[in-house]
């Protein structure tokens, strides 16, 4: 690990290691989306520091936990509804036009990767998607507007139109099972990757975490950009504290060069 370097010379390093490979993979998490305004969750002044965490089952059991969820979930919306993708999401889009990168593995729901320009085929959403809605009961789905416009009328208790189902975020929560297929899908692109750039996770939520390390058994380099320490920061071969702008902007323009 050459964390005791310049931060020019491990630029140069990151982008002499992407350069030399041509299947690269990133694995991203809620602190790529700080500097486009979104709150991660584990920071100071983060989404658990702020909120009661409401998991999937006492969202099943409990109105009052089911309300409180909605309303946290309304909160975040606003913040969500103005936020642009930044120099980390716009480095990693052109990546993968340059041909790099071949996944994309994503615990956020923000959809600012798409925003950007990477593909939807190439990004992998391990936690789901806040953009739309879902019945739990029937899987009925609905841009997450047309159910966030509702919130007030009906107390922040938003139930299916069709079956009287609870409705709730397209996204994982704590307790609730990992879809399938992204999971199998991810976990082929870290077997398969050559070079894995982590940015903003603190790595310390299952099985998401267990994704680069995955990638690391099967050995691929890791490049981990995080302004933190993280749960496996041994494994980083190439290890940034910087901010995920910062970092990904001048390892682009070194690409380029
Ligand atoms: N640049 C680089 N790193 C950053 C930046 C930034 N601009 N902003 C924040 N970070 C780092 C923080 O230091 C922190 O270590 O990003 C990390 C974000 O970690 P978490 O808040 O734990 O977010 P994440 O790892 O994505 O959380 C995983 O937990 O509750 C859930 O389901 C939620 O998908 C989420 C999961």
């Amino acid at each position: 690990m050459d964390d005791m370097s310049s931060f020019e010379e491990r630029c140069r390093n990151a982008a002499r290691l992407i350069d030399g490979h041509s299947s690269i993979m990133a694995f991203t998490g809620a602190g790529i989306s700080t500097e486009s305004g979104v709150s991660d969750f584990r920071s100071p002044g983060g989404v658990w520091e702020r909120y009661r965490m409401v998991t999937y089952q006492e969202f099943i059991a409990d109105r009052d936990a089911r309300k409180g969820y909605w309303r946290m979930k309304s909160e975040l919306f606003r913040e969500l509804s103005n936020a642009k993708p930044n120099a980390a999401h716009i480095a990693l889009a052109a990546l993968e036009r340059i041909g790099k990168l071949k996944c994309l593995v994503t615990q956020n729901i923000d959809g600012l990767h798409q925003d950007a320009g990477s593909s939807p085929g190439l990004v992998i959403e391990l936690h789901g998607t806040n953009r739309e809605a879902v019945c739990l009961s029937c899987s009925k789905r609905w841009p997450i507007g047309v159910v966030n416009s509702i919130l007030e009328e009906v107390d922040f208790e938003p139930l299916c139109d069709e079956c009287n189902g609870f409705i709730k975020p397209a996204t994982v929560s704590f307790g609730q099972a990992m879809p399938e297929e992204e999971m199998v899908k991810a976990f082929r692109c870290a077997q398969e990757s050559e070079v894995l750039i982590m940015i903003g996770s603190s790595l310390q939520v299952e099985p998401a975490a267990s994704i680069p390390r995955f990638a690391a058994e099967n050995g691929s380099k890791m490049i981990y950009v995080n302004r933190t320490e993280t749960a496996s920061d041994h494994l980083a071969d190439i290890l940034f504290r910087e901010s995920a702008g910062k970092v990904m902007s001048r390892v682009l323009e070194l690409l380029n060069d």
